[in-house]
């Protein structure tokens, strides 16, 4: 048999195996357009594990895998053993004996590295405290679609070096762009966290205005993140220079796009005429989800499918 592929973070794919993924999201993305029924995965199943909220990731993943021929299930941890305490490991060795592939928004990246040294069937990480692949995986798409390959372009990450950030960084390693980071002292991205072994793709800017400039793709996100809530009201003070604004556009590309993974607090990490004006594509990343995942759903099911 062979070995189980898992998509725990965004270097567990290569540049190859992206290739085909974002081919195919755009036929499947095509195909849906035009209501032609593409059902590979009749009878298969999807489990859900969330231990955060989401409204993005859920519907994403249980609307694709319904167009899909299959169907999804939806488990939180309030409402599961898990939430009892029981071992991730002993709950993986069960759930993967009766689905065919599991979806997981948790909090430590270990918890769900623990998930899939027991499963049976392929695991996705649907966010962790440390990355968040899916999105990454949508942005790319959005980024192609746009302006094709992103190979040598610029990314400018402002704000927090969180789950989000630190997969742009293992990104632009497999597929060899540049991220200039900047983020408030004392938030600065850590290597060994953001499982980076190759730190040339990257560079840090005191100055936000500076990693902006001539940028391909301005992004950010929160500045607290889910499960970091009891730290918000510093953070709120400690980034108050780390809004994306007209300015920080004005002095990226011209034909520079602007990227948030959602939700997003207008006013504080982007200013309300950046994330609704002419560079934002907000819209279509969040669409992209769905597309981008039902392909990656197909190929750790199905391999490459032509
Ligand atoms: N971007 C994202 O993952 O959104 P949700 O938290 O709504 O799933
Ligand atoms: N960094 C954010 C992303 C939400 C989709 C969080 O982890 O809460």
């Amino acid at each position: 048999m062979s070995a189980i592929k898992h998509f725990l973070q965004f270097q567990d794919l290569t540049r190859d195996e992206y290739e085909h993924i974002f081919a195919r999201a755009k036929i499947i993305k095509d195909r849906f357009k035009q209501y032609q029924t593409y059902h590979p995965l009749l009878d298969r199943t999807l489990a859900m594990i969330f231990e955060k909220q989401s409204t993005r990731t859920r519907l994403s993943f249980e609307a694709g895998m319904h167009q899909l021929g299959g169907s999804a299930i939806y488990l939180n941890t309030r409402d599961t053993q898990l939430g009892r305490g029981e071992p991730v490991e002993d709950a993986a060795e069960v759930i993967s004996r009766m689905v065919d592939i599991v979806m997981i928004r948790t909090f430590e990246q270990d918890i769900i590295e623990r998930f899939a040294a027991h499963s049976r069937v392929p695991v996705i990480n649907g966010l962790t405290n440390e990355y968040h692949p899916c999105q990454i995986m949508a942005d790319i798409f959005t980024y192609i679609e746009r302006h094709g390959c992103i190979k040598g372009k610029t990314v400018a990450w402002v704000g927090d070096s969180n789950n989000m950030c630190n997969t742009w960084l293992q990104a632009a390693v497999v597929l060899d762009f540049n991220v200039h980071v900047s983020t408030p002292p004392g938030y600065e991205v850590e290597p060994e966290r953001a499982g980076l072994y190759d730190t040339t793709h990257y560079e840090s800017f005191d100055d936000p205005m500076e990693a902006c400039r001539g940028a391909d793709l301005v992004t950010t996100d929160v500045w607290t993140s889910m499960g970091f809530e009891s730290e918000n009201e510093e953070r709120k003070r400690d980034f108050q220079d780390w809004q994306v604004d007209a300015e920080m556009m004005q002095i990226a590309a011209p034909d520079a796009l602007f990227m948030h993974c959602l939700p997003a607090h207008r006013g504080e990490e982007v200013a309300a005429e950046v994330i609704d004006g002419p560079h934002s594509v907000v819209w279509d990343e969040a669409e992209n989800r769905l597309h981008t995942q039902k392909a990656l759903m197909e190929y750790l099911l199905l391999g490459k499918v032509e």
